[in-house]
């Protein structure tokens, strides 16, 4: 036997050897990949920290990725052939024309089958009778203009068609509050219209109407004590020529003239911010209530038209925003510069690509259905501002939940 061959056939037994250890390995890692996964499956069941994807798959713990939080607002749109919206237009009797597309005729449901995927974790499948149970004898408030209108249809309609509709109660008739309550769950969600949450009256006798960006709004006293909060604001204060709301400006005893120049508008809206935050301040506890604000929601209008589009932008810097950039500089600096922790519903960006999720011309004004009243020019009527629904307030509501379940909300049960 030569040397060569007594080290081959040494050779042979320690691959073998090292076979049987890593085949050993492999079986000691299965089992307790087994354990691991029966342990997920417990968990799952008794935490509502373990979840499941819109698949079904097991999730890992949601509230971290591998480094640290995970920002649910970026990602892509990602479109399900055989995707169905989160409720039926049809099961929530109170969804208000404006913004009920296929009843006004829209004939593309396309735009009702692209789904929100965050890129660094799955975002929770929404489940509207876990929220529920979440906002169990709690009280929700949206606060804002009619985009904030548009959220409130939206998480009313997810909601209410999860219960028997005898145990539900909506008031939606009035233009400036609106109420669903689960009576099951001592659960309601308002909506209080304040398209400035600061105060805008008309003068008695001279008919102007004032806007005190020292002063919140009326209806702020009815906000108190809610559990969680909804803000928006910043659409009215861009309005010019006859949709501009109001003729002059109150700060304290100081009135400030007809004559806006841009920067003296951003100066108000930094004013009215720092109201609304001392507010918050004020009025909120944090151990009790979560104050979101919601981040502005894009219009497609000039160059990004939403008129007969029916895809989501893919490229998004083909979009050009509208909505100007020191207003939203101005939110986002109130909202990280007080003492009161308050979540950023960051959508503005996952808003812009969907181009293809306004009414345009499937809506109504004046009572009037635009398709079938071929009066005015699509140019002139088409809604590039608000959205379907079913449709993108969905997704709002959604990554609202996904925050619920993520990061907590207020005390813990
Ligand atoms: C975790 O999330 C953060 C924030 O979204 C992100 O920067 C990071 O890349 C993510 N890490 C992984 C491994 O996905
Ligand atoms: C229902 O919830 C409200 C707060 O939203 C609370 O004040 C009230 O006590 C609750 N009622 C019951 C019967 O739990
Ligand atoms: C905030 O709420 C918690 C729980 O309800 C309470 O214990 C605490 O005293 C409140 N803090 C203030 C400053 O009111
Ligand atoms: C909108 O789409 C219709 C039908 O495809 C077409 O006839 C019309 O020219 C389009 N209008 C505009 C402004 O793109
Ligand atoms: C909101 O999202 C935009 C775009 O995704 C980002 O540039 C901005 O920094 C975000 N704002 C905050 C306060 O997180």
């Amino acid at each position: 036997m030569d040397t060569l061959s007594i080290f081959d056939r040494k050779w042979k037994l320690c691959t073998f050897a090292s076979l049987i250890i890593c085949f050993n390995i492999i079986l000691l890692r299965l089992t307790n990949l087994q354990k691991l996964h029966d342990a997920f499956l417990i968990l799952a069941s008794t935490s509502n920290n373990y979840l499941t994807s819109e698949n079904g798959e097991l999730l890992k713990p949601l509230t971290y990725n591998e480094t640290g939080k995970c920002n649910v607002f970026e990602g892509r749109w990602v479109y399900k052939p055989t995707g169905n919206p989160l409720y039926q237009a049809s099961k929530c009797p109170f969804l208000s024309d404006q913004v009920s597309c296929r009843r006004n005729g829209r004939p593309d449901f396309e735009f009702e089958k692209w789904s929100w995927e965050a890129n660094d974790c799955q975002i929770p499948r929404f489940d509207a009778i876990d929220m529920l149970e979440r906002l169990r004898g709690k009280r929700v408030i949206l606060v804002g203009d009619s985009l904030n209108r548009n959220q409130w249809e939206s998480l009313a309609c997810l909601l209410y068609s999860a219960i028997p509709s005898s145990r539900a109660h909506v008031d939606f008739r009035e233009g400036s509050y609106k109420v669903f309550k689960a009576k099951d769950y001592n659960t309601s969600v308002e909506f209080y219209w304040s398209p400035f949450l600061v105060q805008l009256h008309s003068n008695k006798e001279s008919g102007t109407r004032v806007l005190r960006v020292d002063k919140l709004d009326g209806s702020s006293r009815h906000w108190q004590g809610a559990d969680i909060m909804v803000f928006n604001t910043g659409h009215w204060w861009v309005h010019r020529g006859k949709f501009k709301a109001w003729d002059i400006l109150q700060y304290h005893r100081k009135l400030i003239g007809k004559l806006m120049d841009d920067t003296k508008m951003e100066s108000a809206f930094e004013i009215a911010m720092k109201t609304w935050a001392n507010w918050v301040e004020k009025n909120v506890n944090s151990t009790r209530t979560t104050v979101f604000f919601r981040s502005i929601s894009p219009e497609h209008k000039g160059e990004n038209w939403c008129f007969n589009e029916t895809k989501p932008i893919k490229d998004e810097s083909s979009y050009v925003p509208v909505f100007p950039k020191p207003l939203v500089e101005t939110v986002e600096r109130t909202i990280t510069g007080i003492k009161t922790q308050i979540r950023y519903l960051n959508i503005t960006k996952l808003s812009q690509y969907r181009i293809d999720a306004h009414p345009t011309v499937y809506t109504t004004k004046k009572d009037k259905q635009l398709i079938k009243s071929k009066l005015k020019t699509p140019e002139i009527t088409a809604d590039c501002s608000h959205w379907c629904l079913p449709g993108l307030p969905d997704t709002w509501n959604r990554l609202l939940y996904a925050s619920l379940v993520l990061d907590g909300s207020g005390e813990e049960h």
